[in-house]
Protein backbone atom coordinates (compact mmCIF):
# COMPACT_ATOMS: atom_id res chain seq x y z
CA UNK A 1 0.00 0.00 0.00
CA UNK A 2 1.16 3.12 -0.98
CA UNK A 3 1.41 5.86 2.36
CA UNK A 4 -0.23 8.53 0.62
CA UNK A 5 1.07 12.43 2.04
CA UNK A 6 0.04 15.44 1.08
CA UNK A 7 3.08 17.41 1.11
CA UNK A 8 1.33 20.92 0.91
CA UNK A 9 -0.30 23.70 2.97
CA UNK A 10 -0.60 22.77 6.41
CA UNK A 11 -3.06 25.65 6.80
CA UNK A 12 -6.36 25.13 4.17
CA UNK A 13 -5.83 26.31 0.79
CA UNK A 14 -9.61 28.04 0.64
CA UNK A 15 -9.34 31.73 0.61
CA UNK A 16 -10.33 33.70 2.69
CA UNK A 17 -12.22 36.02 0.21
CA UNK A 18 -13.67 38.87 2.16
CA UNK A 19 -16.68 40.72 0.42
CA UNK A 20 -15.02 44.20 0.37
CA UNK A 21 -11.82 42.63 -1.20
CA UNK A 22 -9.17 39.72 -1.20
CA UNK A 23 -8.02 39.05 2.34
CA UNK A 24 -4.58 37.30 2.45
CA UNK A 25 -3.23 35.02 5.02
CA UNK A 26 0.01 33.31 5.88
CA UNK A 27 0.35 29.45 4.82
CA UNK A 28 3.22 26.76 5.74
CA UNK A 29 4.45 24.22 2.97
CA UNK A 30 4.15 20.88 4.30
CA UNK A 31 7.38 19.13 4.24
CA UNK A 32 8.82 15.88 5.00
CA UNK A 33 10.63 16.14 8.49
CA UNK A 34 14.02 14.28 6.25
CA UNK A 35 14.45 17.77 4.66
CA UNK A 36 15.88 20.83 6.59
CA UNK A 37 13.71 23.67 7.45
CA UNK A 38 13.26 26.20 4.67
CA UNK A 39 14.85 29.44 4.95
CA UNK A 40 12.29 32.28 3.39
CA UNK A 41 13.50 35.35 2.38
CA UNK A 42 12.74 38.30 4.44
CA UNK A 43 9.47 40.14 3.01
CA UNK A 44 8.60 37.39 1.05
CA UNK A 45 7.49 34.38 3.80
CA UNK A 46 4.31 32.29 1.67
CA UNK A 47 0.96 33.76 1.83
CA UNK A 48 -1.95 32.27 0.43
CA UNK A 49 -2.31 35.23 -2.45
CA UNK A 50 1.42 35.19 -2.83
CA UNK A 51 1.70 31.98 -3.54
CA UNK A 52 -1.80 32.54 -6.37
CA UNK A 53 -0.38 35.21 -7.26
CA UNK A 54 2.63 33.53 -8.44
CA UNK A 55 1.03 30.43 -10.19
CA UNK A 56 -1.22 32.72 -11.79
CA UNK A 57 1.97 34.34 -13.30
CA UNK A 58 3.83 30.96 -14.02
CA UNK A 59 0.90 29.99 -16.54
CA UNK A 60 0.41 33.74 -18.13
CA UNK A 61 1.63 33.91 -21.59
CA UNK A 62 1.37 37.60 -21.90
CA UNK A 63 4.84 37.25 -20.05
CA UNK A 64 5.82 36.21 -23.46
CA UNK A 65 6.51 38.71 -26.55
CA UNK A 66 4.49 37.09 -28.80
CA UNK A 67 1.75 36.14 -25.88
CA UNK A 68 1.96 32.09 -26.54
CA UNK A 69 4.77 30.83 -24.21
CA UNK A 70 4.88 30.63 -20.11
CA UNK A 71 7.38 29.79 -17.49
CA UNK A 72 5.04 26.41 -17.86
CA UNK A 73 5.97 25.98 -21.41
CA UNK A 74 8.91 24.80 -20.70
CA UNK A 75 8.56 23.45 -17.09
CA UNK A 76 5.23 21.49 -17.53
CA UNK A 77 4.45 19.17 -14.27
CA UNK A 78 3.17 15.69 -15.36
CA UNK A 79 7.30 16.05 -16.27
CA UNK A 80 8.40 17.50 -13.23
CA UNK A 81 8.39 20.53 -14.84
CA UNK A 82 10.59 19.98 -17.33
CA UNK A 83 8.91 19.85 -20.63
CA UNK A 84 10.93 16.65 -22.65
CA UNK A 85 12.48 18.70 -25.56
CA UNK A 86 16.33 18.10 -25.91
CA UNK A 87 17.14 21.99 -25.24
CA UNK A 88 14.86 24.70 -24.74
CA UNK A 89 16.41 27.76 -26.13
CA UNK A 90 17.33 29.80 -22.79
CA UNK A 91 20.87 31.68 -23.63
CA UNK A 92 22.73 32.68 -27.06
CA UNK A 93 21.57 29.35 -29.60
CA UNK A 94 24.80 27.57 -29.06
CA UNK A 95 24.18 27.74 -25.39
CA UNK A 96 20.68 26.50 -25.42
CA UNK A 97 20.36 23.62 -22.91
CA UNK A 98 17.61 21.50 -21.46
CA UNK A 99 15.43 22.59 -18.81
CA UNK A 100 15.74 21.28 -15.87
CA UNK A 101 13.27 20.12 -13.10
CA UNK A 102 11.84 22.67 -10.41
CA UNK A 103 11.30 20.64 -7.77
CA UNK A 104 12.80 21.45 -4.41
CA UNK A 105 14.22 25.04 -4.96
CA UNK A 106 13.27 26.19 -1.68
CA UNK A 107 16.82 24.71 -1.18
CA UNK A 108 19.05 25.47 -3.51
CA UNK A 109 21.84 27.90 -2.39
CA UNK A 110 21.62 29.05 -6.10
CA UNK A 111 20.29 28.99 -9.58
CA UNK A 112 21.06 27.74 -13.26
CA UNK A 113 23.90 24.93 -14.38
CA UNK A 114 26.58 27.70 -13.28
CA UNK A 115 25.22 28.65 -10.11
CA UNK A 116 25.37 32.32 -10.87
CA UNK A 117 22.09 34.04 -9.97
CA UNK A 118 21.85 34.03 -6.15
CA UNK A 119 17.93 34.04 -5.43
CA UNK A 120 15.16 32.10 -6.81
CA UNK A 121 13.67 35.57 -6.93
CA UNK A 122 16.41 37.12 -8.92
CA UNK A 123 16.27 34.01 -11.20
CA UNK A 124 12.57 35.05 -12.93
CA UNK A 125 14.38 37.67 -14.33
CA UNK A 126 16.36 35.51 -16.77
CA UNK A 127 13.67 34.02 -18.23
CA UNK A 128 11.49 36.89 -18.88
CA UNK A 129 14.16 39.24 -20.71
CA UNK A 130 16.25 36.24 -22.53
CA UNK A 131 15.67 36.71 -25.98
CA UNK A 132 15.40 32.90 -26.95
CA UNK A 133 12.77 32.21 -23.90
CA UNK A 134 9.66 34.79 -23.34
CA UNK A 135 11.45 38.23 -25.19
CA UNK A 136 10.34 40.91 -23.28
CA UNK A 137 10.70 43.94 -21.03
CA UNK A 138 9.88 44.03 -17.35
CA UNK A 139 8.42 47.34 -18.25
CA UNK A 140 6.43 45.83 -21.21
CA UNK A 141 4.87 42.51 -18.51
CA UNK A 142 4.07 45.79 -16.16
CA UNK A 143 2.34 47.40 -18.00
CA UNK A 144 0.12 44.29 -19.87
CA UNK A 145 -0.80 42.80 -16.42
CA UNK A 146 -1.79 46.28 -15.06
CA UNK A 147 -4.08 46.32 -17.81
CA UNK A 148 -5.91 43.07 -16.16
CA UNK A 149 -8.02 44.50 -13.03
CA UNK A 150 -7.65 41.20 -11.29
CA UNK A 151 -3.42 41.28 -11.11
CA UNK A 152 -3.67 44.54 -9.22
CA UNK A 153 -5.89 43.52 -6.80
CA UNK A 154 -4.05 40.01 -6.03
CA UNK A 155 -0.76 42.27 -6.07
CA UNK A 156 -2.30 45.17 -3.42
CA UNK A 157 -3.48 41.89 -1.67
CA UNK A 158 -0.94 40.37 -1.15
CA UNK A 159 2.63 42.58 -1.12
CA UNK A 160 0.70 45.74 -0.73
CA UNK A 161 1.53 47.65 -3.56
CA UNK A 162 1.05 47.91 -7.40
CA UNK A 163 2.28 45.39 -9.24
CA UNK A 164 5.90 45.76 -10.65
CA UNK A 165 8.94 44.11 -11.34
CA UNK A 166 9.32 43.72 -7.44
CA UNK A 167 6.27 41.92 -7.09
CA UNK A 168 6.44 39.92 -9.91
CA UNK A 169 9.60 37.99 -9.39
CA UNK A 170 9.16 37.28 -5.19
CA UNK A 171 5.26 36.21 -6.26
CA UNK A 172 7.20 33.66 -8.81
CA UNK A 173 9.49 32.70 -6.41
CA UNK A 174 6.76 32.17 -3.38
CA UNK A 175 5.32 29.95 -6.13
CA UNK A 176 8.27 28.01 -7.17
CA UNK A 177 9.44 27.09 -3.37
CA UNK A 178 6.17 25.42 -2.79
CA UNK A 179 7.32 22.75 -5.60
CA UNK A 180 8.27 20.06 -2.89
CA UNK A 181 8.90 16.32 -3.88
CA UNK A 182 9.82 14.06 -1.45
CA UNK A 183 7.19 10.96 -1.60
CA UNK A 184 9.03 8.46 -3.68
CA UNK A 185 9.08 4.77 -3.16
CA UNK A 186 13.15 5.76 -2.31
CA UNK A 187 11.49 8.04 0.80
CA UNK A 188 8.76 5.73 1.92
CA UNK A 189 12.20 2.71 1.75
CA UNK A 190 14.96 4.64 2.92
CA UNK A 191 13.14 7.65 5.86
CA UNK A 192 10.00 5.56 6.55
CA UNK A 193 11.68 2.26 7.04
CA UNK A 194 8.56 0.88 4.53
CA UNK A 195 11.06 -1.97 2.90
CA UNK A 196 8.76 -2.42 -0.15
CA UNK A 197 12.08 -2.23 -2.84
CA UNK A 198 12.24 -5.29 -4.74
CA UNK A 199 15.77 -7.51 -4.83
CA UNK A 200 16.93 -5.17 -7.80
CA UNK A 201 16.09 -2.32 -6.29
CA UNK A 202 18.06 -2.94 -3.92
CA UNK A 203 20.94 -4.21 -5.54
CA UNK A 204 20.62 -1.18 -7.40
CA UNK A 205 20.46 0.93 -4.26
CA UNK A 206 23.49 -0.27 -2.51
CA UNK A 207 25.49 0.35 -5.77
CA UNK A 208 24.19 3.73 -6.00
CA UNK A 209 25.56 4.37 -2.58
CA UNK A 210 28.67 2.42 -2.99
CA UNK A 211 32.93 3.33 -3.29
CA UNK A 212 32.87 1.36 -6.31
CA UNK A 213 29.91 3.61 -8.06
CA UNK A 214 30.24 7.08 -5.68
CA UNK A 215 27.23 7.80 -7.43
CA UNK A 216 26.01 9.26 -3.68
CA UNK A 217 28.87 11.76 -3.78
CA UNK A 218 27.87 13.85 -5.73
CA UNK A 219 24.04 13.29 -5.60
CA UNK A 220 23.85 13.49 -2.25
CA UNK A 221 21.14 12.65 0.36
CA UNK A 222 18.34 14.11 0.31
CA UNK A 223 17.99 15.95 -2.91
CA UNK A 224 20.23 13.78 -5.09
CA UNK A 225 22.63 16.89 -5.38
CA UNK A 226 25.75 18.41 -3.81
CA UNK A 227 25.00 21.20 -5.44
CA UNK A 228 29.10 21.39 -6.74
CA UNK A 229 30.13 21.89 -10.25
CA UNK A 230 32.02 19.00 -11.83
CA UNK A 231 32.23 17.91 -15.87
CA UNK A 232 31.22 14.77 -16.68
CA UNK A 233 33.57 14.96 -19.74
CA UNK A 234 31.52 15.79 -22.76
CA UNK A 235 32.61 18.10 -25.09
CA UNK A 236 30.15 20.30 -26.78
CA UNK A 237 30.26 24.13 -27.46
CA UNK A 238 28.62 24.87 -24.08
CA UNK A 239 31.77 25.92 -21.53
CA UNK A 240 29.06 25.73 -18.56
CA UNK A 241 30.85 27.08 -15.50
CA UNK A 242 33.64 28.71 -17.29
CA UNK A 243 30.74 31.45 -18.82
CA UNK A 244 31.51 32.88 -15.10
CA UNK A 245 34.35 32.28 -13.74
CA UNK A 246 36.48 32.60 -16.66
CA UNK A 247 38.86 29.48 -15.81
CA UNK A 248 39.32 27.09 -18.19
CA UNK A 249 39.78 24.57 -15.24
CA UNK A 250 35.79 25.06 -15.28
CA UNK A 251 35.08 24.48 -19.05
CA UNK A 252 32.26 22.08 -19.27
CA UNK A 253 31.37 21.91 -15.37
CA UNK A 254 27.54 21.91 -14.41
CA UNK A 255 26.30 21.71 -11.19
CA UNK A 256 24.99 18.42 -10.29
CA UNK A 257 21.41 18.16 -11.08
CA UNK A 258 18.56 16.15 -8.76
CA UNK A 259 17.70 13.33 -9.46
CA UNK A 260 14.52 13.23 -7.99
CA UNK A 261 11.68 12.30 -10.26
CA UNK A 262 14.59 11.64 -12.79
CA UNK A 263 11.98 8.81 -14.87
CA UNK A 264 9.65 11.64 -16.17
CA UNK A 265 12.69 14.47 -17.06
CA UNK A 266 14.36 12.95 -19.93
CA UNK A 267 16.30 13.68 -22.21
CA UNK A 268 19.18 13.81 -19.63
CA UNK A 269 21.97 16.29 -19.35
CA UNK A 270 22.42 19.70 -19.82
CA UNK A 271 22.49 19.34 -23.60
CA UNK A 272 19.49 17.12 -23.53
CA UNK A 273 22.04 13.93 -25.59
CA UNK A 274 21.09 11.03 -23.85
CA UNK A 275 17.14 9.66 -24.05
CA UNK A 276 17.54 7.01 -21.88
CA UNK A 277 18.18 6.19 -17.77
CA UNK A 278 19.69 3.05 -19.50
CA UNK A 279 21.93 5.43 -21.82
CA UNK A 280 23.24 7.63 -18.88
CA UNK A 281 24.27 4.12 -16.57
CA UNK A 282 25.84 2.73 -19.75
CA UNK A 283 27.90 6.39 -20.15
CA UNK A 284 28.82 6.40 -16.44
CA UNK A 285 30.09 2.25 -16.52
CA UNK A 286 32.21 2.91 -19.77
CA UNK A 287 33.75 6.17 -18.33
CA UNK A 288 32.16 9.12 -19.32
CA UNK A 289 33.24 11.37 -22.12
CA UNK A 290 36.67 12.91 -23.05
CA UNK A 291 36.87 16.39 -21.77
CA UNK A 292 40.52 17.22 -19.95
CA UNK A 293 38.22 18.88 -16.79
CA UNK A 294 36.73 15.85 -15.98
CA UNK A 295 36.22 14.38 -12.60
CA UNK A 296 38.37 11.32 -11.56
CA UNK A 297 35.41 9.88 -10.58
CA UNK A 298 33.82 9.37 -13.45
CA UNK A 299 35.56 6.19 -14.86
CA UNK A 300 34.79 2.92 -16.18
CA UNK A 301 33.23 0.93 -13.54
CA UNK A 302 33.08 -2.42 -14.52
CA UNK A 303 29.29 -2.67 -14.39
CA UNK A 304 27.64 -5.84 -15.06
CA UNK A 305 24.67 -6.13 -17.09
CA UNK A 306 22.51 -6.82 -14.34
CA UNK A 307 24.41 -4.04 -12.26
CA UNK A 308 23.52 -1.37 -14.93
CA UNK A 309 20.00 -2.80 -14.43
CA UNK A 310 19.72 -2.75 -10.79
CA UNK A 311 20.53 0.93 -10.91
CA UNK A 312 18.06 1.87 -13.55
CA UNK A 313 15.48 -0.10 -11.39
CA UNK A 314 17.13 2.17 -8.44
CA UNK A 315 16.53 5.67 -10.25
CA UNK A 316 13.43 4.67 -11.65
CA UNK A 317 12.07 4.74 -7.39
CA UNK A 318 12.89 8.11 -6.96
CA UNK A 319 9.70 9.30 -8.72
CA UNK A 320 7.54 11.11 -6.35
CA UNK A 321 3.94 10.61 -8.45
CA UNK A 322 2.21 12.63 -5.94
CA UNK A 323 4.39 15.88 -7.14
CA UNK A 324 3.67 15.64 -10.41
CA UNK A 325 -0.12 14.93 -10.05
CA UNK A 326 -0.99 17.64 -7.50
CA UNK A 327 -3.82 19.98 -8.80
CA UNK A 328 -2.59 22.77 -6.53
CA UNK A 329 0.39 22.93 -9.28
CA UNK A 330 -2.17 24.07 -11.85
CA UNK A 331 -4.14 26.73 -13.15
CA UNK A 332 -7.87 26.17 -14.34
CA UNK A 333 -8.41 26.86 -17.89
CA UNK A 334 -7.75 30.49 -18.58
CA UNK A 335 -11.56 32.16 -19.11
C1 LIG B 1 12.06 28.50 -23.47
C2 LIG B 1 12.01 27.60 -22.32
C3 LIG B 1 11.95 28.21 -20.92
C4 LIG B 1 11.04 29.12 -20.42
C5 LIG B 1 9.92 29.84 -21.15
C6 LIG B 1 11.37 29.29 -19.01
N1 LIG B 1 12.43 28.47 -18.68
FE1 LIG B 1 13.21 28.24 -16.83
N2 LIG B 1 14.77 27.24 -17.63
C7 LIG B 1 14.88 26.83 -18.95
C8 LIG B 1 16.20 26.26 -19.17
C9 LIG B 1 16.72 25.69 -20.48
C10 LIG B 1 16.89 26.36 -17.95
C11 LIG B 1 18.34 25.91 -17.63
C12 LIG B 1 19.27 27.06 -17.86
C13 LIG B 1 20.65 26.82 -17.33
O1 LIG B 1 20.87 25.86 -16.63
O2 LIG B 1 21.52 27.63 -17.63
C14 LIG B 1 15.95 26.97 -17.00
C15 LIG B 1 16.25 27.19 -15.65
C16 LIG B 1 15.32 27.66 -14.74
C17 LIG B 1 15.55 27.73 -13.30
C18 LIG B 1 16.82 27.32 -12.57
C19 LIG B 1 16.67 25.95 -11.99
C20 LIG B 1 17.89 25.49 -11.24
O3 LIG B 1 17.90 24.34 -10.80
O4 LIG B 1 18.86 26.25 -11.08
C21 LIG B 1 14.41 28.26 -12.75
C22 LIG B 1 14.15 28.54 -11.28
C23 LIG B 1 13.50 28.54 -13.83
N3 LIG B 1 14.07 28.14 -15.01
C24 LIG B 1 12.25 29.15 -13.68
C25 LIG B 1 11.55 29.69 -14.76
C26 LIG B 1 10.48 30.68 -14.61
C27 LIG B 1 9.96 31.25 -13.30
C28 LIG B 1 10.07 30.99 -15.88
C29 LIG B 1 9.03 32.01 -16.30
C30 LIG B 1 9.25 33.38 -15.85
C31 LIG B 1 10.87 30.17 -16.80
N4 LIG B 1 11.76 29.41 -16.08
C32 LIG B 1 10.70 30.15 -18.16
C33 LIG B 1 13.90 26.95 -19.91
C34 LIG B 1 12.83 27.83 -19.82
C1 LIG C 1 31.58 13.74 -9.98
C2 LIG C 1 30.19 13.92 -9.61
C3 LIG C 1 29.19 12.91 -10.16
C4 LIG C 1 29.19 11.53 -10.02
C5 LIG C 1 30.23 10.66 -9.32
C6 LIG C 1 27.99 11.06 -10.65
N1 LIG C 1 27.29 12.11 -11.19
FE1 LIG C 1 25.55 11.96 -12.23
N2 LIG C 1 25.74 13.93 -12.77
C7 LIG C 1 26.70 14.80 -12.32
C8 LIG C 1 26.62 16.03 -13.06
C9 LIG C 1 27.50 17.28 -12.86
C10 LIG C 1 25.58 15.86 -14.01
C11 LIG C 1 25.13 16.88 -15.07
C12 LIG C 1 26.17 16.87 -16.19
C13 LIG C 1 25.79 17.69 -17.40
O1 LIG C 1 24.64 18.08 -17.58
O2 LIG C 1 26.70 17.92 -18.20
C14 LIG C 1 25.04 14.53 -13.77
C15 LIG C 1 23.95 13.98 -14.46
C16 LIG C 1 23.35 12.76 -14.15
C17 LIG C 1 22.09 12.31 -14.67
C18 LIG C 1 21.20 13.09 -15.63
C19 LIG C 1 20.42 14.14 -14.85
C20 LIG C 1 19.58 15.05 -15.68
O3 LIG C 1 18.61 15.62 -15.13
O4 LIG C 1 19.85 15.24 -16.87
C21 LIG C 1 21.84 11.07 -14.13
C22 LIG C 1 20.63 10.20 -14.37
C23 LIG C 1 22.97 10.77 -13.27
N3 LIG C 1 23.84 11.82 -13.30
C24 LIG C 1 23.11 9.59 -12.54
C25 LIG C 1 24.32 9.21 -11.94
C26 LIG C 1 24.63 7.86 -11.51
C27 LIG C 1 23.70 6.67 -11.62
C28 LIG C 1 25.91 7.90 -11.02
C29 LIG C 1 26.77 6.75 -10.56
C30 LIG C 1 26.99 5.71 -11.55
C31 LIG C 1 26.37 9.27 -11.13
N4 LIG C 1 25.38 10.05 -11.68
C32 LIG C 1 27.60 9.72 -10.71
C33 LIG C 1 27.63 14.53 -11.32
C34 LIG C 1 27.99 13.25 -10.92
Amino acid sequence: MRRVISFFFIVGILAGCASEGLQDRSISFKQPHYFPAIIFPEGNEPTLLRFELGKKLFYEKQLSKNEDQSCASCHRLPSAFTDGRTVSSFHENEFARNAPTLANLAWSPYFMSEGGVPTLELQALGPIHEKHELSLSMEAVVGRLNSKSNYAELSKAAYGRELDAFVITRALACFQRALISGDSKFDRHYFLKANDYSELEKQGMDLFFSERTQCSSCHALPFFTDYKFYSLGFEDADIGLERRTYSENDRGKFKTPTLRNIELTAPYMHNGSMSSLEEVVSFYNTGGGTRTTKDSRVKPLNLSQEEERALVAFLKTLTDWNFVQNEKFLVAEED
